[in-house]
């Protein structure tokens, strides 16, 4: 009963989308345990590029089910744009599943993280403004709405009456936006209740009778353990647990029944949005990492910061994930520079040097990174496939990563297409 949680390790954007497609083929269920349309996760499949938001990305194998669980907030108009999108594109989408205690993103969710950004200004965390932090908080405060709401129209007015009814007195008193009237809210997302209703299903159920029955099950992780709401560089951070603890009560399955978790990092790092980066560099590597890499956000469009690879960071991840097989994409995208470098300590704020990742935040925000140095290499590695195959020196690269995790590195992304990676992942 192989099941396998699949996170981010870093700050998102590790290329977690890819890589859940890649291993969707031999799998026979994808389920999302949290976050929402703030992710952005891309797969290139032939001449096809997809960007899916809020759909596991397991949705382009016909064959595989996928899970939206409880753990993830749902926009339902994201939500019904992306399965027309995708049906447009002739795929088919009847093997989703939605859990009915997910919660919704509303719109006034949508303008309260907004409205919130703008009155940080300086102090910003540079969301998404899709309307996470806000569907969390009213998940939290015991009034949000929930995806079987949609199924009763006079509980659904109800509870966005209540919900509302603080937040019109913060959107006019302290924002000086306009009230929002319920039933016209209401009645809005009522218009597209009988599209999502089909998929509504006891997702937990669904699961436990795929592991029972020994069916091949991957957790898709959003964002990353960096942006976790408890791990993280908090306040810099989104409004869930992206880490790997997250995949149980996020779709209803106990721990014991997870056997694998694969974290998937970067060759070097990005960050979107505010928040503390010790490795981020602004010159010529970092330029050409983000030339090279593409790095623009899938979601905002917003460029993303480029730097090195953090191992402290990366070893952090390992621990607390429990990882037991990392990943490693974009190390085609390192080809070509001179020299390539690895933070493996921080010198902290009072001088002191560590290797483990600072609980305090002034530290992780006043930290020096330590680095070493490795010799780059010239060979372009796209499409290459076998781990014999890879120049010596990045191959150096990988194995002193490896080493200093003491992670296995299970797979090696070189290009963005969904068969241009080095595979030996354990499922
Ligand atoms: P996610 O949010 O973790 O799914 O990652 P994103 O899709 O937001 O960003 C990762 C980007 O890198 C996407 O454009 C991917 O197509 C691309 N990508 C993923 N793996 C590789 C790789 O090994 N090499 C290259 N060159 N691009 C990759
Ligand atoms: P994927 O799944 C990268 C970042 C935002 C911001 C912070 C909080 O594609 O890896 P939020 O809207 O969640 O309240 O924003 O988190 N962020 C991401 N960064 N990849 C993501 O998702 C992200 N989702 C949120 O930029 O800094
Ligand atoms: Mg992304």
């Amino acid at each position: 009963m192989p099941a396998t949680v699949v996170i981010g390790a870093q700050w998102g954007d590790e290329g977690k989308g890819k890589v859940i497609d890649r291993l969707a083929e031999r799998s026979d269920v994808v389920a999302r345990y949290q976050g929402g349309n703030n992710a952005g996760h891309t797969i290139v499949a032939g001449d096809q590029t997809y960007a899916l938001h809020l759909i596991p990305s397991g949705i382009l194998y016909p064959t595989t089910l996928c899970i939206i669980g409880n753990g993830v907030v749902v926009d339902p108009f994201v939500l019904v744009r992306e399965l027309d999108q995708l049906e447009e594109r002739g795929v088919d989408t009847s093997n989703l599943r939605i859990s009915g205690a997910a919660h919704l993103i509303m719109p006034y969710h949508v303008e309260m993280d907004t409205q919130s950004e703008i009155r940080l200004g300086k102090l910003s965390i540079g969301t998404t403004r899709r309307g996470i932090g806000p569907a969390y908080m009213d998940k939290a405060a015991r009034i949000g709405i929930r995806v079987q709401d949609l199924l009763d129209d006079s509980i659904l007015r109800r509870k966005i009456a209540i919900a509302l009814d603080t937040k019109n007195d913060i959107l006019e008193k302290i924002y000086g936006e306009p009230r929002l009237d319920a039933d016209a809210v209401a009645d809005q997302v009522l218009a597209v209740a009988p599209r999502i209703a089909p998929y509504i299903a006891d997702t937990s159920l669904i699961l436990d009778t795929a592991i029972r029955d020994g069916k091949t099950v991957l957790f898709e992780g959003a964002q990353g353990t960096l942006l976790d709401i408890d791990h993280g560089t908090y306040p810099f951070v989104t409004s869930s647990n992206p880490t790997a603890g997250a995949a149980c009560t996020g779709t209803g399955i106990g721990p014991t029944r997870i056997d694998h978790v694969l974290g998937i990092s970067k060759a070097y790092t990005t960050r979107v949005g505010e928040g503390p980066f010790p490795t981020e560099i602004d010159d010529a590597a970092g330029r050409h990492m983000a030339e090279v890499g593409h790095e623009v956000g899938t979601t905002t469009g917003r460029a993303r910061r480029c730097g090195w690879l953090d191992l402290v960071a990366l070893r952090y991840a390992v621990r607390v994930n429990g990882m037991t097989q990392l990943g490693l994409t974009k190390l085609d995208v390192l080809s070509g520079l001179p020299e390539v470098q690895l933070c493996t300590a921080y010198t902290k704020p009072d001088g002191e040097v560590s290797a483990d990742f600072p609980w305090h935040q002034s530290d992780f925000h006043g930290c020096t990174p330590i680095y070493e140095t490795l010799e780059g290499w010239d060979e372009d590695i796209v499409g290459v496939k076998n781990l014999d195959d890879l120049p010596p020196r990045a191959r150096a690269y990988v194995d002193r990563i490896a080493q200093f995790t003491g992670v296995p590195i299970t797979l090696i992304g070189t290009g963005q297409g969904r068969h241009e990676v080095i595979d030996s992942v354990e499922l």
